[in-house]
């Protein structure tokens, strides 16, 4: 009888963490971040940077010993004494106050090739200032430095996106600005592009931008989209317009590239876009409107073909779309009705849900777990080395307003999704060797200890994106080629092979992640060199 008690209350738990484990959990890493987090990115230090606007009036963090910001340009606060950005230290929750000098409403960035973080742009006296951030490990005191060097252009609402040598990156689009430009200039006085993709009446605002595997860059306004050869200037190729709504700001929908994989050769390079407001919402006012639930998927390195259609099984606006350490994408935050901009969405969408590129059409989503926080307009999403997804942000008020259906949000949570569940301690591989820096096609060993073998291994890394307004600028992933694994000591090792070049894995900090049968290690920073 006692045996058998002890197995039915064995045989329940272990119901209860599949499903748990089926589902993923949400943890909140910190009750008050002090800023509402319109920006962030993950470092190399594994720390996160948080980024607001600094036109907000006061946060709920001041600057550090006594420091107040003297801005005779800033438009609430002239004399502000409180932090508009922070460092966050994702295992503590604890945040350390940055000092920002302009405003950094509505910016962009990108990560170049040592790390350092450059952002772009803004509103008001922020509209043409770059901003640079060397990130350090928790306990160190890095903050951002401003340039005094202008871009050529105010770019608000832009897009960045690192070039093949890791130490350029170029700056596309922005209100009334239908024109890209590069940082660093490529030579002394270098001004700014026109871009007639880009040219369109409106939701085509942070347009999303991807450096593909034949070195174009693809990029994708409102409905239509065109390779670019910014070497040259010229369009390689028009895409056709994808079917349905406009995707971009104040459109709301989100994109990413599916990770480009050895299997392919590294040859194809295939965007799907998801989700965004209706035709014409933002332009009527239309604040009821039902956001798109339909992702088209195109082949952007190919010379022929269009969008392959298929639905969510929730509609969404603003919602975040992330590569995940297993190939795998997410798809979190974000409301059901209405638009971006201050007031302008309701029904938040509280389930992240899951793509599986792999599996067959019409099996390919799952729903997970929902939270109880409504993360809206000016929210973000972050994947994180140890595998979680951290969530901040969402403010629809011009100011901290701390009442309504939508108040300020300043907690910050974690999703942890179901590859973190108890039940897969034992398939999950813990990475115990790997070089620290890689070349171009390097060979290289990578050691690590599971404790159950099933089923095939695979690499997969992961760049370090700037997320703001549901787009991750720089985002990608690449499945790298292993041998089988065999048994060195009490673990396993196996030989991997880095990207062929710089259109795959441009020279940066990346994430490796050692996936068994879709359960992802912890990742293990890995610099690409040139
Ligand atoms: C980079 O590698 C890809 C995949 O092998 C290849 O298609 C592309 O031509 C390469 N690019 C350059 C500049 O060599």
């Amino acid at each position: 009888m006692k045996i058998l008690g002890a197995l039915v209350v064995l045989m329940l738990m272990h119901s209860f963490y599949d499903l748990v484990d089926a589902q993923g959990s949400w943890q909140i890493l910190n009750r008050n971040a002090g800023i509402a987090c319109m920006h962030a990115a993950a470092t190399h230090y594994n720390t996160l940077i948080m980024l607001d606007r600094t036109n907000t009036g006061p946060s709920q963090i001041r600057l550090a010993g006594g420091k107040c910001r003297n801005q005779p340009l800033e438009r609430i606060l002239k004399n502000d004494c409180w932090a508009h950005s922070v460092m966050m230290n994702p295992v503590s929750g604890a945040v350390r106050p940055l000092t920002v000098q302009t405003d950094t409403w509505c910016s962009s960035g990108q990560f170049f090739d040592n790390g350092m973080m450059v952002q772009t742009g803004g509103d008001f006296e922020g509209l043409r200032k770059i901003r640079t951030l060397k990130p350090c490990p928790p306990e160190g005191n890095c903050d951002w430095m401003e340039l005094a060097e202008p871009l050529a252009k105010g770019r608000w609402y832009a897009s960045n996106q690192l070039l093949q040598t890791g130490t350029r990156q170029i700056i596309v689009g922005g209100r009334n600005e239908p024109t890209y430009e590069f940082y660093p200039k490529r030579r002394a006085g270098e001004g700014a592009y026109y871009l007639s993709v880009l040219d369109g009446c409106c939701d085509n605002l942070y347009p999303f931008v991807f450096l593909l595997p034949n070195k174009l860059l693809f990029i994708f306004a409102n409905k239509d989209s065109v390779s670019l050869n910014w070497e040259t200037g010229k369009v390689v190729r028009k895409f056709p317009t994808i079917p349905g709504n406009p995707r971009n700001y104040p459109s709301a929908g989100s994109a990413v590239m599916l990770p480009v994989s050895y299997t392919t050769g590294f040859t194809r390079g295939e965007i799907m876009v998801c989700g965004g407001a209706a035709n014409g919402a933002s332009r009527t006012n239309n604040v009821g409107a039902a956001c798109s639930n339909n992702c088209g998927r195109i082949v952007a390195t190919a010379a022929a073909g269009g969008w392959a259609m298929e639905n969510m099984p929730i509609r969404r606006c603003m919602g975040d779309m992330i590569n995940m350490p297993n190939g795998e994408v997410l798809i979190i935050n974000g409301a059901m009705n209405g638009f971006q901009g201050w007031g302008k969405a309701s029904n938040a969408v509280l389930n992240p849900v899951n793509y599986n590129p792999n599996a067959a059409a019409g099996r390919r989503f799952a729903m997970w777990a929902k939270t109880g926080i409504p993360r809206v307009y000016h929210s973000t999403a972050s994947l994180l080395a140890d595998g979680r997804v951290i969530v901040a942000g969402s403010n629809t008020h011009q100011f901290y307003t701390y009442t309504g259906a939508f108040p300020t949000e300043l907690r910050v949570e974690a999703f942890s999704p179901p590859y973190l569940g108890a039940n897969y301690n034992a398939y999950r591989p813990a990475i115990t060797g790997a070089p620290i820096a890689l070349k171009y096609n390097q060979v290289f060993t990578m050691a690590f200890t599971v404790g159950v073998r099933r089923g095939a291994v695979t690499v997969y890394q992961n760049s370090a994106p700037f997320t703001t307004h549901s787009f991750s600028q720089g985002q990608r992933s690449l499945h790298l080629k292993t041998s089988v694994p065999v048994r060195a000591g009490a673990g396993w090792s196996m030989q991997v092979t880095a990207a062929p070049n710089n259109s795959l894995a441009p020279p940066a900090w990346y994430i490796f992640f050692c996936v068994q049968n879709g359960i992802p290690s912890k990742g293990k920073w890995i610099k690409q060199n040139n």
